[in-house]
């Protein structure tokens, strides 16, 4: 059988064609999959995953909450000086990335930040946010970038004003709230809500199957055809991805994310004599956060929503350390990293495979050894983190019908 498989492979060569070599791999009978390999296939579903509400909002599902925020996402106006949105730096068409390496308010001679714009399908899966998990909730993080000097550097007072301005926003404002937009003097109150239908909005964000779940589905439906036309190439790369590489274990379940914090190895120099303390500075920032889950801007009366941040610790091992990002999507939302130093998915392979164990944190991840793949294998792994692209993803800027007032 090998031998005919060189045959194809060698007729496929002379003919000079890529698309050929595909069918011709295709071609050839897949050995079945294992019980092991579909186990640890199935670990990685079922996708997608079932939308929860946030306790701690209480327009979360809220469909003018949700138009509202939408409306917010997009509209410059929300920056004083009228020139940066959200959707500036998360681009929708980029899965809610910028293609740089570190974001930037604007053209060159502009502040850049010191990471990496992170994209958002998904992003309602994790229960830390920013790449140090510095907020507890997708609200509390979303009042961050509005105030930021030099993200939106907006205010209070500027996001009330908007909000009474405008008919279509107070319209949904108020059907969201019960009540209108908060006068000046209880501005912090309505940053705090359009911080919540912002994320009532990007709560919706939920990317659809990729090649990888229509694997997974067919596995668990016991089709094998179905199931043989996964790439063999992505099939060796995940047999690297669960195994010899242990990716898994923090690149882990549906989301490819134990949505925890780590160390890789990745340099934390943000600029000369200034370093990026990673999770280290996030615990501090979180504790200290006045809209965290358990200040008064919850609204989960119980408080449970807020148990993590009661009991997260300040630790020095936590030094240098950044969220576990998801890999669904990845191959659209280059450069990679917290530092965006990363600039391909091969690039990211290479680091895993030479990782430099000096530059660990000295308490630093016991699991990473440089795992010196072959070309071969590297590019295989390639091939497998290209099939958790999604095949569809929802509109998410159509605008919705104007608002009724209810
Ligand atoms: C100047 C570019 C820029 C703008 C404008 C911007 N962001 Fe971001 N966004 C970033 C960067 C950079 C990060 C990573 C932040 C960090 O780790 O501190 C990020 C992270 C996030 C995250 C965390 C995602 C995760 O997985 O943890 C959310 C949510 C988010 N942004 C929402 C928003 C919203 C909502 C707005 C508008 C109010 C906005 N961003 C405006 C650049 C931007
Ligand atoms: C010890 C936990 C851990 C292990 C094991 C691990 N990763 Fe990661 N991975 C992370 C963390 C943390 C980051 C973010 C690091 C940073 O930004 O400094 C990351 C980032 C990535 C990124 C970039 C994603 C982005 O959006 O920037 C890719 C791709 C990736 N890992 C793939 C892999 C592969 C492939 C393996 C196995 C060879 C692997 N990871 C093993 C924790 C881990």
């Amino acid at each position: 059988m090998r031998r005919t498989a060189g045959l194809i492979a060698a007729l496929v060569l002379a003919n000079g064609s890529a698309l050929f070599a595909g069918s011709a791999e295709a071609q050839m009978p897949a050995p079945a999959y294992s019980h092991d390999e579909i186990r640890r296939i199935m670990a990685h579903g079922p996708w997608p995953q079932q939308p929860l509400r946030d306790p701690s909002n209480r327009v979360s599902g809220n469909d003018d909450a949700i138009a509202l925020g939408r409306a917010l996402f997009f509209d410059a106006r929300l920056s004083p000086r009228g020139d940066l949105s959200c959707a500036l730096c998360h681009q929708p068409g980029r899965a809610f990335t910028d293609g740089r390496a570190r974001a930037q308010r604007g053209g060159a001679a502009l502040p850049r930040l010191d990471r990496n714009t992170q994209g958002l399908w998904d992003v309602a899966l994790s229960h830390w946010f920013g790449w140090d998990g510095g907020s507890d909730s997708l609200w509390s993080f979303a009042i961050r970038p509005i105030l930021h000097p030099d993200e939106l550097g907006s205010s209070a007072v500027h996001v009330a004003r908007l909000l009474r301005g405008d008919t279509e926003l107070a319209c949904r404002y108020r059907n969201a709230f019960d009540r209108s937009v908060p006068p000046d003097e209880e501005s912090e109150a309505a940053l705090v809500d359009a911080a919540k239908a912002l994320a009532a909005y990007l709560e919706t964000l939920r990317s659809g199957p990729s090649p990888y779940d229509e694997l997974r589905d067919a596995l668990a439906r016991a089709d094998g055809a179905a199931a043989a036309r996964y790439p063999a190439s992505a099939r060796r790369g995940f047999a690297l991805f669960s195994g010899k590489g242990q990716c898994s274990a923090c690149h882990f379940g549906p989301n490819f994310s134990n949505g925890e914090f780590h160390d890789t190895g990745v340099p934390y120099l943000v600029a000369p004599g200034r370093v990026d303390s990673g999770r280290h500075g996030g615990i501090r920032r979180v504790r200290g956060d006045q809209y965290n889950l358990l200040g008064a801007f919850s609204d989960d009366a119980a408080r449970a929503s807020g148990s993590r941040t009661r009991h997260v610790a300040e630790n020095h091992t936590t030094y240098g350390q950044f969220k576990v990002p998801s890999l669904r999507n990845v191959e659209l939302t280059a450069p990679y990293m917290h530092d965006g130093s990363l600039a391909t998915l091969r690039d990211v392979v290479r680091h895993y495979s030479e990782l430099n164990e000096d530059r660990l944190h000295q308490d630093g991840e016991a699991l990473l050894k440089p795992l010196h793949l072959s070309a071969g294998e590297s590019e295989d792994l390639v091939a497998f983190l290209r099939t958790l692209t999604s095949s569809s993803f929802p509109d998410v800027s159509a605008a919705p019908t104007p608002c009724r007032p209810r």
